[in-house]
């Protein structure tokens, strides 16, 4: 099995968001959040679907421990949401909430699980958004003191801490595109967000290393490589501006290299920089030293230059073979983009160590929930990019864990329900689990590498 090439030091697991999987939106104090607001704005999620009830995990997470147990799972990624711990965004703690994270971290423990800790998958407190959410500088310092108050109760046993999930997503498909929440078509607003969620990444990192000693943190970043439809000089232009915007707009500034100054100029030829968002100290803070890049990879964008901006994203027109398609648009199964970015990742901004937090593919739900799952083409698909991923750490790539998305069927944001993602199936009538095929195999392959490694703990 694929698993067993991989060293001896690795993290194998899965990862999951506490809006997609919790459920209880109002239990114990939680506030709302934005997501909850969002969900109910007619025809922003297919179907009306909301993450109201989803997966329950919020009751069912002792259940969940054994079965990540049961699947050899030696880490898992989960977020955790910023309402049930400050419901109003900043002020008053509610304290159940943080009980709910610190019994699933003792849970996880005991169980041998070592917890992937994500503090933003999108979740924003709405009395934060009230004020302006990401495109206020006072959403960034409200930031830092949730920090502060989980890293402070959890940190003595959470050694694994991811600031924010793909600031690019929250940025600007929830506040340029408007197809996450909140919802916002504003440009300017999309371009000080992402500033505000960079610069939140930086006042965390000091804190998380003051609260949580030899803990490890760092940021999770989508990437999706950029392919001309054709060899024009138009379409490689749309490739490299496609890069600035969703890789490097990001990855510059972390890394240290600030703002790429041709996605400035671009962003100020279209009349939409901000001019007063970057103060004195931002870049500095920005580029705080991260002891890890988290990457999340699914499949490449194919950029075609004549298509207008609008109908343009994620402009993939799809080559592969149809059975190659991921459901629900997701692109098309492109497993040696995973090497090239985890290569070009390491060798252009020199990240010392790389996790893959998120990788899989969607099913478009028609799987039966009662009985054996034969998801054949999740297998295949883990099993190729795990392979690319192994061909990276023999070029020298420090990759040190590797995270499937998902453990279980959830509630995938704009798409509700109609997507699934898991390598367990949910019966949301009942709130049944049942293992698909793939869990079985990753199972597997865990094991496989435990005995090859001999390495002590599970199974
Ligand atoms: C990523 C998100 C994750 C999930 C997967 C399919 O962009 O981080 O929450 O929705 O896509």
């Amino acid at each position: 099995m694929i698993h067993s090439d991989f060293p001896k030091e690795f993290w194998w697991g899965a990862a999951t968001s506490a809006y997609q999987i919790e459920g209880a939106w109002d239990a114990d104090g939680k506030g709302e959040s934005i997501w909850d607001r969002f969900c109910h704005l007619p025809g922003k999620v297919l179907n009306g679907d909301t993450g109201q009830i989803s997966c329950d995990h919020y009751h069912h997470w002792q259940a969940d421990i054994a079965l990540m147990k049961s699947l050899n799972l030696q880490a898992y990624r989960f977020s955790i949401a910023w309402p049930r711990i400050l419901p109003a965004g900043r002020g008053n703690v509610n304290s159940t909430g943080l009980d709910f994270y610190s019994r699933l971290v003792d849970g996880l423990l005991d169980a041998g699980i070592q917890p992937f800790v994500t503090l933003y998958h999108w979740d924003l407190p709405q009395a934060l958004q009230d004020e302006g959410g990401w495109a206020e500088r006072s959403t960034a310092e409200a930031f830092a003191e949730y920090t502060d108050v989980v890293t402070r109760h959890l940190g003595d046993r959470v050694k694994y801490w991811m600031t924010h999930n793909e600031p690019w997503v929250a940025a600007f498909m929830g506040y340029q595109m408007g197809v996450h929440a909140p919802g916002l078509q504003d440009w300017n607003a999309a371009i000080r967000a992402a500033h505000h969620l960079l610069l939140s990444h930086g006042w965390a990192v000091p804190i998380i290393h003051a609260n949580s000693p030899g803990a490890e943190a760092g940021i999770v970043l989508n990437y999706s490589p950029g392919e001309p439809a054709s060899p024009s000089g138009a379409d490689y232009q749309a490739v490299r501006r496609h890069d600035g915007y969703q890789h490097r707009w990001f990855l510059d500034p972390l890394f240290g290299r600030h703002y790429p100054a041709d996605m400035v100029a671009e962003f100020q030829s279209m009349g939409v920089m901000p001019t007063d968002m970057i103060h004195s100290g931002d870049m500095e803070s920005i580029a705080a030293h991260s002891d890890f890049l988290g990457v999340n990879y699914y499949t490449r964008t194919i950029l075609r230059a004549s298509i207008p901006e609008s109908e343009n994203l994620p402009r993939t027109n799809f080559y592969a073979p149809k059975d190659e398609w991921a459901a629900g648009g997701w692109g098309d199964i492109y497993p040696v983009g995973l090497y090239n970015m985890l290569c070009r990742l390491h060798f252009d901004y020199q990240v010392p160590k790389l996790y893959v937090v998120e990788n899989g593919v969607s099913t478009d739900g028609g799987e039966p929930v009662e009985k054996q799952i034969r998801d054949t083409c999740r297998i295949s698909y883990l099993e190729r990019h795990l392979e690319q991923a192994q061909r990276a750490i023999q070029a020298g790539i420090p990759l040190a864990g590797f995270f499937a998305w998902s453990l279980m069927d959830n509630f995938e944001w704009a798409m509700g329900y109609s997507l699934h993602f898991g390598m367990v199936g949910v019966d949301y009538a009942t709130g049944k689990r049942i293992p698909k095929d793939s869990a079985f195999w990753y199972r597997d392959g865990i094991a496989a590498w435990i005995h090859a490694h001999a390495v002590s703990g599970i199974a």
